[in-house]
């Protein structure tokens, strides 16, 4: 797919049927996180890919975003500073993006689900055994989507983009 259709095509799936992720499609999605870029490259992220229905289970009740789901992609990153600056929230968004569109390319849904994960950080600490020094940053969901949700409304781009000047119109309408 291109990249493109997979940007527009993308949604935040939290509906899906009961299929599981090909393992192999699981580690294309991953490898597609490692791939993204890293300030100084430090690429300070770690990825547990968790997909054992018993695990799954355990972390249904954290999210209805992942209630259904057959599979999950949990990113790690050591908040390390680098010497400019704290680069790892940027790093970790960079592989969850990459990420979610490789999902879709794959022709599978997904959800990005960081909200609730906040108050649940040490509950899944523990539960997968992330050490003590990494935080438990975001997930995502994976599956075959049951249902998509319409795209919802997005800044216009006359709105929001602007061309050599805060305030000067990219192209007139
Ligand atoms: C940082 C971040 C956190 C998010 N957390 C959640 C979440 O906890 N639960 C959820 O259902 N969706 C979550 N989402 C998905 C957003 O709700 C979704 O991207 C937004 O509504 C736009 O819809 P779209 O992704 O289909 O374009 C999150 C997205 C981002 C970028």
């Amino acid at each position: 797919m291109d990249v493109f259709e997979a940007i527009r095509r993308r949604r935040s799936v939290r509906n899906f049927t009961g299929d599981p992720v090909v393992a192999a499609d699981l580690e294309k999605i991953v490898a597609a996180g490692i791939e993204a870029p890293s300030g100084c490259n430090m690429q300070l992220r770690q990825y547990v890919i968790v997909d054992a229905p018993a695990v799954m289970d355990n972390l249904r009740p954290l999210s209805g975003a992942i209630d259904g789901a057959p599979a999950a992609i949990v990113l790690l990153v050591d908040p390390q500073a680098t010497k400019y600056g704290e680069f790892w929230i940027q790093d970790a968004s960079a592989a969850m993006e990459n990420m979610l569109l490789a999902a879709e390319a794959l022709g599978y849904g997904a959800c990005w689900v960081e909200g609730a994960l906040r108050r649940c950080e040490e509950t899944l600490r523990e539960l997968l055994g992330v050490p003590a020094n990494l935080r438990v940053w975001s997930l995502m969901s994976v599956g075959r989507a049951a249902k998509t949700p319409p795209r919802p409304q997005k800044s216009e781009f006359a709105q929001v983009v602007h061309r050599n000047r805060f305030g000067e119109r990219f192209r007139n309408a």
